[in-house]
């Protein structure tokens, strides 16, 4: 199974289109120690030749160009496409957008929960896809899918579980628990390669580590996980946002109830931070924070990362 990459980035990427923040002017700058990187993505080919997406950034078109074996071969027909299949984890713009860029007419299937292909659904703009040409399928939670696209079985496996999250910043209701977040609205995901077996996880969003998280993490050979933000607090000391990453539905890295901590007792074998916003420490190759999470085990993402399983 080949695992690449396409982005790393949180919304908005890095650096964001209207940041000022120190990380932001350091890699407009080509600062050594910082890289620039494009809205978290990863693509999956259980044979090099069909793909399956998880998520579509709204960097795809952009990631695409960057990966000769997602564009149409010299042989292929006049309009042909490797990629056979998007997964959702969720209904954030930096995760759907990218379906846009997938018009008109090319054949694959969108895999999501219920509530994010009602989400899709209800926004007309998503019609550019053909209904008819690309089926929009709902992941039931704990039931390990073979995903097919275009008349194509990509001998991948998806099993999809819920993680503590929160619902998309432009579906929250103001007045509901928790923003009117419900389970299934964060989706981290199992992969598997059903002839060999090799599996790997991804989990780009989650706000809290849990007892389940544990026992299915346990010695995983590889796991991606959200690696947003370094502390809690850093989006509002930089005078970027208000918000805290709990707010957000991001689970810092630092401190007692941070994901490294998390990880500390799990064995993973190979563990990465994705979905990276502009403002985390961790940006900066040469900082304190990059020196802790490389030396408790941790790679930092970067985009064009490939991993063979
Ligand atoms: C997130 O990961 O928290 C979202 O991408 C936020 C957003 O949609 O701006
Ligand atoms: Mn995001
Ligand atoms: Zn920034």
């Amino acid at each position: 199974m080949w695992i690449r990459v396409l982005g790393s980035g949180a919304g908005g990427g890095f650096p964001q289109w209207n940041c000022n923040c120190a990380n932001c002017q350091a890699v407009r700058g080509q600062t050594p120690g910082f890289s620039s990187r494009t809205q978290s993505s990863l693509a999956v080919s259980a044979d090099g030749a069909s793909w399956l997406l998880l998520n579509a950034s709204p960097d795809l078109r952009e990631q695409l160009s960057k990966t000769p074996q997602l564009v149409p071969a010299p042989g292929d027909s006049v309009r042909a496409s490797p990629i056979k299949a998007v997964a959702l984890t969720n209904g954030d713009v930096d995760h759907v957008a990218g379906l846009l860029t997938m018009r008109e007419a090319q054949p694959f299937s969108v895999y999501a929960a219920r509530r994010v292909i009602d989400a899709l659904n209800a926004n007309p703009i998503f019609s550019i896809l053909q209904p008819q040409l690309v089926p929009r399928v709902e992941l039931q939670l704990e039931h390990p899918l073979e995903i097919s696209g275009a008349q194509i079985d990509l001998g991948l496996e998806l099993l999809a579980f819920s993680v503590p999250g929160k619902i998309a910043l432009y579906l929250e209701n103001k007045d509901a628990p928790n923003f009117g977040t419900q389970a299934g609205d964060t989706l981290g995901f199992k992969i598997t390669d059903s002839k060999s077996g090799a599996f790997f996880y991804y989990i780009p969003g989650c706000a809290q580590f849990n007892q389940s998280l544990i026992d299915r993490l346990q010695e995983a050979p590889l796991v991606f996980f959200d690696g947003t933000l370094f502390h809690e607090n850093e989006m509002i000391n930089q005078g970027l946002m208000g918000k805290t990453g709990s707010r957000m539905g991001h689970m810092n890295i630092d401190g007692p109830e941070g994901s490294m901590k998390a990880f500390e007792k799990l064995s993973v074998k190979r563990k990465i931070y994705i979905h990276l916003n502009n403002s985390n420490p961790v940006l900066n190759e040469f900082s304190r924070e990059y020196a802790i999470v490389t030396a408790a085990g941790w790679e930092v993402a970067q985009d064009g990362l490939e991993i063979k399983l």
